[in-house]
């Protein structure tokens, strides 16, 4: 919080508890002496208003509130950046929250955290906590089933962009991973012969002549660097295999086309320092009971 706002903050809140006190004092003046006064006010034949005083228990009380908030103040700080007499701060509740949990859940991720990960997939208790793991930082990309969307892979299959071995799964979600697939590698009628041949390497039948596929294959030159020379990928790069069916961006000519004009740069957010390497390991291994049945 910057001075000015921290003044602002002190400064509009006093005013407005100080104009509270003006207020009740001045409604609450000179009733007494009109007490029981008629206003003349008269409602469904006989139902009167009269000038009775605020009672007094009331009165007391809203000064008391008013009371409590200087002494709330006072202790807890809250006007702006002026501390208060305990030294309470939401941010060092919060720490000392987390350092709470720590102790007490540390013990119970540092045990699965030294179990080895293909073990730790087929253990039903860490998986659970796994589970809860996923569901609160990853099922917002990934889905709560781990099956993915457009542009987040399937988690649950036995496809794996940056490889399938456990280590290279922790790797992804402990440092992230950034996908980058560039844009205009191949320009005009060399898009549909490439998408033709890309299609092919799937099997499928894009309707392009023998002669079209040739050349698309020539013109894939420029895509095997990354994607192999039989378009099997590259873990090291997260460059997909082209071959198996499995799409991240969609299979359809018009996805893999725009694949290919406008390039992928797919990013997937490093849990290092948010989950910490224990429960990273722990998350792991559920994601890896999913696709190990
Ligand atoms: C903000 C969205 C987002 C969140 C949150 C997220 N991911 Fe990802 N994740 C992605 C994207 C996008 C990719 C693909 C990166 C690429 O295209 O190269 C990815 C890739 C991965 C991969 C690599 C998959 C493969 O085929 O090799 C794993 C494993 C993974 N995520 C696990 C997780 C886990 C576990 C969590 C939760 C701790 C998580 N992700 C949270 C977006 C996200
Ligand atoms: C520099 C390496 C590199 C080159 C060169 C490259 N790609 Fe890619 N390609 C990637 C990466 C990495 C991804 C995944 C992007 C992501 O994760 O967001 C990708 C994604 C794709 C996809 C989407 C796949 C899916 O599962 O949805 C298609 C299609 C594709 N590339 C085709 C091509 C073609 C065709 C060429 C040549 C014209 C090419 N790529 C050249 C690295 C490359």
């Amino acid at each position: 919080m910057s001075d000015g706002l921290s003044w602002y903050i002190a400064i509009v809140t006093t005013i407005n508890i100080l104009a509270m006190v003006w207020l009740i004092w001045w409604s609450a003046k000179g009733t007494y002496e009109q007490s029981g006064d008629d206003t003349g006010h008269v409602w469904d034949e006989d139902l009167k208003e009269n000038n009775n005083p605020l009672p007094r228990w009331w009165l007391w009380l809203f000064y008391g509130t008013i009371i409590f908030a200087f002494i709330y103040f006072a202790l807890y700080g809250g006007l702006g950046k002026i501390q208060g007499a305990l030294g309470w701060s939401q941010e060092k509740q919060w720490e000392e929250e987390v350092a709470e949990a720590k102790e007490k859940y540390g013990p119970i991720f540092a045990h699965y955290a030294s179990m080895d990960l293909e073990a730790l997939a087929q253990d039903p208790g860490g998986r659970e906590i796994g589970q809860r793991l996923y569901l609160n930082n990853c099922a917002v990309c990934h889905g709560s089933d781990a099956r993915g969307a457009r542009g987040f892979p399937n988690l649950a299959d036995d496809a794996w962009l940056y490889g399938s071995e456990p280590q290279n799964v922790k790797t992804s979600i402990l440092n992230g991973r950034q996908g980058m697939m560039p844009a205009g590698l191949v320009t005009g009628e060399g898009v549909d012969q490439v998408v033709a041949y890309v299609l092919s390497l799937s099997g499928r039948d894009s309707g392009a002549s023998e002669k079209e596929l040739a050349r698309g294959k020539a013109k894939y030159a420029a895509c095997a660097g990354c994607h192999g020379a039989e378009g099997k990928g590259n873990t090291a790069l997260g460059a997909p295999d082209l071959t198996d069916g499995v799409w991240l961006y969609g299979g359809s000519p018009g996805a893999i086309r725009k694949s290919i004009v406008e390039g992928r740069n797919g990013v997937m957010p490093a849990f290092q320092d948010t989950l910490g390497e224990d429960k990273v390991h722990v998350v792991t291994g559920y994601i890896l009971g999913l696709s190990r049945k």
